[in-house]
């Protein structure tokens, strides 16, 4: 399977789904374009597996981890990528089914280098992945925030712009779509807050 085709794959399945725009297809893979040859990346949010599909056509060597509380999506997932790649037992590909809070804190080991927060699109679950999650970031990884400026989707989630200015501020580093991509720390005035 071609980089080109696993794209067109996933194009077609956020055209199907509707979880994704074209743009936010186009925007993660500029991203995943910017990683080491190797990353390791961290999907919270399984959904149909759109964007997992984007993560491997650029990357295929990647360590990814995909977290979500519900198996039956998880299993949509693995089945977008077997479908994709003709590999029906994609080793590379971890699965935890959990909330994404709990993975975050639980797995400190995991050394992220891009984290794609797209579960609980309420104010307070963004804003609980993002400090659950923010201590297991490189130093220069990034957080791709999907629905972040979702005013022309078809469901749009004013929560996580909200949680991500205040815990990211207000300036992502690239934004297109739906979605925003911010480097991975905390804003001045939340580490402050964090610390007090
Ligand atoms: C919008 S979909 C994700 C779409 C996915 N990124 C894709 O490319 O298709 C949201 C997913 O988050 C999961 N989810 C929602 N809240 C969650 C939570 N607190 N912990 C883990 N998964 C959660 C849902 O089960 C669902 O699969």
């Amino acid at each position: 399977m071609t980089t080109d085709n696993m794209l067109a794959d996933a194009y077609a399945l956020a055209h199907t789904r509707r979880m994704a725009c074209p743009d936010d297809i186009a925007l993660l893979a500029a991203v995943t374009d910017t990683l080491p040859d190797v990353p390791t990346v961290v999907q919270l949010g399984a959904g149909s597996g759109t964007m997992s599909l984007v993560v491997y056509a650029i990357r295929p060597q990647c360590f990814m981890i995909t977290v979500d509380h519900d198996q039956q999506n998880l299993n949509w997932e693995a089945k977008a990528l077997a479908n994709s790649t003709g590999d029906p037992t994609i080793l590379e590909h971890v699965q935890l089914h959990t909330p994404s809070k709990r993975a975050g804190e639980n797995y400190r080991a995991v050394n992220v280098d891009l984290l794609i927060v797209d579960a609980d699109q309420s104010y307070p679950g963004v804003k609980n992945d993002l400090i659950a999650w923010m201590p297991n970031m490189k130093k220069e990884g990034l957080i791709f925030v999907h629905d972040y400026d979702g005013t022309t989707a078809p469901e749009s989630y004013p929560g996580v712009k909200q949680a991500c200015d205040e815990v990211l501020g207000k300036r992502p580093k690239y934004r297109r779509g739906w979605s925003g991509v911010f480097n991975a720390r905390f804003s001045k005035a939340f580490a402050d807050q964090l610390s007090q």
